[in-house]
């Protein structure tokens, strides 16, 4: 990998840092001094640069507004005690910012801009970094078009943007989940696995109807048939149903999440059976009778591991089992937590440190 690309660096004349605690901070709402953007145009990547954090004017016309040729990533870095800055599996984030990039017709983003960029951003604020135990710099790239113009047609003109925010915990609480059985999140031959704006967009009046329902999620099912068990909100989902992992098998549905990734692949080298299979409703139905569904959570970047402490379907409400009881999540979380704080052996190479 290279980050030899001239990047032109205006440094913002004075740090916000110190006007807020970045330990305790609302999830997505304060940002860092810095941003890092590249231009697209004429066929190619023309400029790289990082400027203060700032409004930046834009057409009202500008199509990303209008018809949704906008995507994006989420990534976490973390500080370890000597005050090291690495971010978890940045390149895995790259890999699906140009997959969702394809999908969408837009121009794939080189990785000596993405890498590149990353890195001289975290070095100028690597202070925003929280040193909390449950603390991290969110990352959040994203690839816009920019033409200005109200053709529907691919732009000819992009940004990619990198922003970051200092996160505490998504949920603050273990959550209840509602099985959707009557709108979509996506569908075979649609962008379900792609990071686009429009996949948010459609998925907050269901997540807002089920709010009003006393949960805080919904799990989406597929779109032929509402039998089997998707995702939920900004998660992967996973079940210990006996002594076996269980978690939907890709699709073009579902996000190809990199915390799913990672839970699997802890998982298999403890030696636990793993499955990634279709889960339907009916079987975590009997498994919830038969006492076998042992534990549920959520995983993604923002959220971590989100337990899950029951589960509604029209109008049944499942409970599981207390989240002290649940032994393979507890362990993924604090392990994962470990690793990325660099409290222990990095042994899969997931952490790519800031130099
Ligand atoms: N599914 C959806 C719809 C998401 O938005 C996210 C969040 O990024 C995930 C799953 C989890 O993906 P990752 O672990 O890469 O953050
Ligand atoms: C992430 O986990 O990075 C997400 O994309 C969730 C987000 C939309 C806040």
């Amino acid at each position: 990998m290279t980050t030899s690309v001239d990047i032109k660096i205006e440094k913002a004349t004075r740090s916000r840092v110190l006007e807020q605690d970045v330990n305790n901070v609302p999830f997505g709402k304060c940002f860092s001094d810095h941003m890092f953007v590249a231009e697209y145009a004429n066929g190619q990547w023309e400029k790289t640069y990082i400027m203060p954090y700032q409004d930046v004017p834009m057409s009202y016309a500008t199509s990303a507004l209008h018809y949704g040729q906008a995507i994006f990533e989420g990534m976490k870095a973390y500080k370890n005690e000597a005050g090291e800055v690495s971010i978890f599996r940045p390149l895995d984030n790259f890999n699906r910012l140009n997959k969702s990039a394809v999908r969408m017709a837009m121009p794939e983003v080189p990785e000596e801009i993405f890498m590149g960029g990353l890195n001289e951003l975290l070095k100028l604020d690597a202070a925003w970094v929280p040193t909390a135990e449950t603390g991290s710099l969110y990352i959040r790239p994203f690839l816009i078009s920019t033409d200005e113009a109200i053709g529907v047609k691919p732009s000819e003109t992009y940004k990619f943007i990198i922003i970051t925010c200092p996160a505490g915990k998504y949920y603050a609480e273990p959550i209840k989940v509602l099985i959707e059985t009557n709108y979509i999140r996506a569908v075979q031959g649609g962008i379900g696995f792609v990071k686009a704006a429009g996949n948010y967009g459609r998925s907050l009046y269901p997540a807002k109807l089920a709010q009003q329902k006393g949960y805080q999620q919904v799990i989406w099912t597929d779109g032929a048939t509402h039998s089997y068990l998707e995702e939920s909100g900004t998660m992967n989902l996973m079940f210990v149903i006996g002594d076996t992992l269980v978690t939907p098998a890709l699709s073009d549905t579902i996000l190809d999440g990199i915390t799913r990734r990672s839970v699997l692949a802890l998982a298999r080298d403890w030696g636990m059976k793993v499955e990634e299979r279709k889960i339907s409703i009916k079987e975590m139905q009997e498994a919830h009778a038969a006492g076998t569904l042992k534990e549920a959570f959520g995983c993604g970047t923002a959220a971590t591991i989100a337990q899950i402490i029951g589960i509604g379907h029209e109008d049944n409400y499942y409970p599981l089992p207390p989240v002290a009881e649940r032994q393979f999540s507890n362990k993924v979380d604090e392990t994962l937590r470990n690793i990325r704080k660099g409290k222990v052996a990095d042994k899969f190479n997931w952490m790519y440190k800031i130099n």
